[in-house]
């Protein structure tokens, strides 16, 4: 798709996302799988659910636009991802490899904030409201994945990953 307008900018971006979600639903159940933490399993289950709801709000949106709902390679979610992969292949030791979960999944949420910052106000500039108070919603969710992590990181799972010895 050739992207000439804001309007064709703020779909592009929105396939994109729609991508990237897409991924995210196949890649966090293994995340949850590899977590050693109940509580870190716990979140990554949790936020599937959650993900599953933002691909349905994508969709509305789309709809909103009158457009197809149609995904484009997202190719630094794919990125980070297979970072992940590598991580859960390469770390050998549980309390270390949820430590290194945890920094995955901030990168992810990191991305995810930017963007759904992004078409958040692209919306907003072209006058959509409705639009871009779905997509404020998802924003609303992905802040909230990422403050938790952050907290289990710094309450519980980087002083179990400090006790494994060298
Ligand atoms: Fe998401
Ligand atoms: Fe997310």
């Amino acid at each position: 798709m050739s992207v000439k307008t804001t309007n064709d900018l703020l779909l592009d971006e929105l396939r994109d996302l729609y991508h990237a979600e897409k991924q995210l639903l196949k890649a966090l159940p293994k995340m949850a799988k590899a977590a050693k933490n109940a509580k870190l399993q716990d979140a990554f289950t949790h936020h599937r659910e959650e993900t599953q709801g933002q691909v349905d709000r994508l969709e509305q949106v789309f709809d909103l636009l009158g457009k197809a709902a149609r995904a484009k390679r997202c190719e630094a979610m794919a990125g980070l991802i297979e970072e992940g992969e590598e991580m859960m292949e390469e770390i050998t030791t549980p309390e270390v490899l949820d430590a290194a979960l945890i920094t995955a999944a901030q990168k992810v949420e990191h991305y995810e904030i930017a963007s759904y910052g992004s078409a958040r106000e692209l919306a907003d500039s072209l006058g959509l409201a409705d639009v871009a108070k779905l997509l404020d919603e998802t924003l609303a969710e992905e802040k909230a994945a990422d403050s938790k992590l952050n907290a289990l990181a710094i309450q519980s799972i980087n002083k179990a990953a400090l006790t494994v010895a060298a």
